[in-house]
């Protein structure tokens, strides 16, 4: 990292309320409606693959994935990923990616998908996946439909299928509330 004044390191629970306010103002309200939330609703995000880069107690980017099985197999969907929106254009997005996609790959998990920007996400080896190929719950735009194989043979030529979510953790309810048990 060439700036070390900032460094990156696991999120943890403190983290939790200053990630959800930078994913707010990076977002916005309209972030619920899309598809790849639908398989975040219920869902909590991967344990050890949540990043955050710091400045000593402030909070300047982060990273998270959740848990996503295509047809047979097990994959990971990136996101989100924010930075605050005064410190962008520094490195902080890539860094925090490369950490992640290293630690997803050591951790095992064969494949990386995304909805995202091309241009950006090409950076760390996301390229886009043929059209049809994967299906999400709800429209998304096929040219932001990304992948990253993991493994030694490229599984992006071969996963196919619908796009679940890999678990439930909690049941939500219709107006998108967490139901207690
Ligand atoms: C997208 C985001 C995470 C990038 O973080 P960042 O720390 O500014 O990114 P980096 O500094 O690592 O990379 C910056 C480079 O990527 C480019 N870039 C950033 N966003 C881009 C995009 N959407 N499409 C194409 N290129 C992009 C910048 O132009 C810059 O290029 P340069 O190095 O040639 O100057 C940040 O802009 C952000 O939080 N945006 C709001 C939330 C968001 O859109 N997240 C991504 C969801 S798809």
């Amino acid at each position: 990292m060439s700036d070390p004044s900032w460094q990156i390191r696991p999120e943890c629970a403190e983290d939790a309320p200053l990630v959800e306010l930078l994913n707010a103002v990076s977002f916005g309200p309209g972030r619920y409606a899309k598809s790849a939330y639908r398989l975040r609703e219920g869902v909590d995000p991967v344990a050890g693959l949540s990043f955050v880069a710091v400045d000593g107690s402030d909070l300047l980017g982060s990273i998270r994935f959740w848990p996503v099985a295509i047809g047979m197999d097990k994959s990971l969907l990136l996101g989100p990923l924010a930075v605050q929106p005064g410190l962008r254009g520094r490195g902080i997005g890539i860094a925090l990616m490369k950490h992640a996609i290293a630690a997803a790959r050591e951790q095992g998990y064969p494949s990386i998908i995304l909805v995202g920007d091309e241009p950006y996400y090409v950076r760390v080896g996301f390229a886009r996946l043929a059209p049809g190929r994967i299906k999400f719950p709800g429209p998304v735009d096929p040219d932001r439909v990304l992948g990253l194989s993991l493994a030694q043979h490229n599984v992006m030529l071969t996963i196919k299928g619908e796009v679940r979510r890999a678990r439930i953790d909690h049941f939500v309810s219709a107006s998108g509330a967490a139901v207690a048990g």
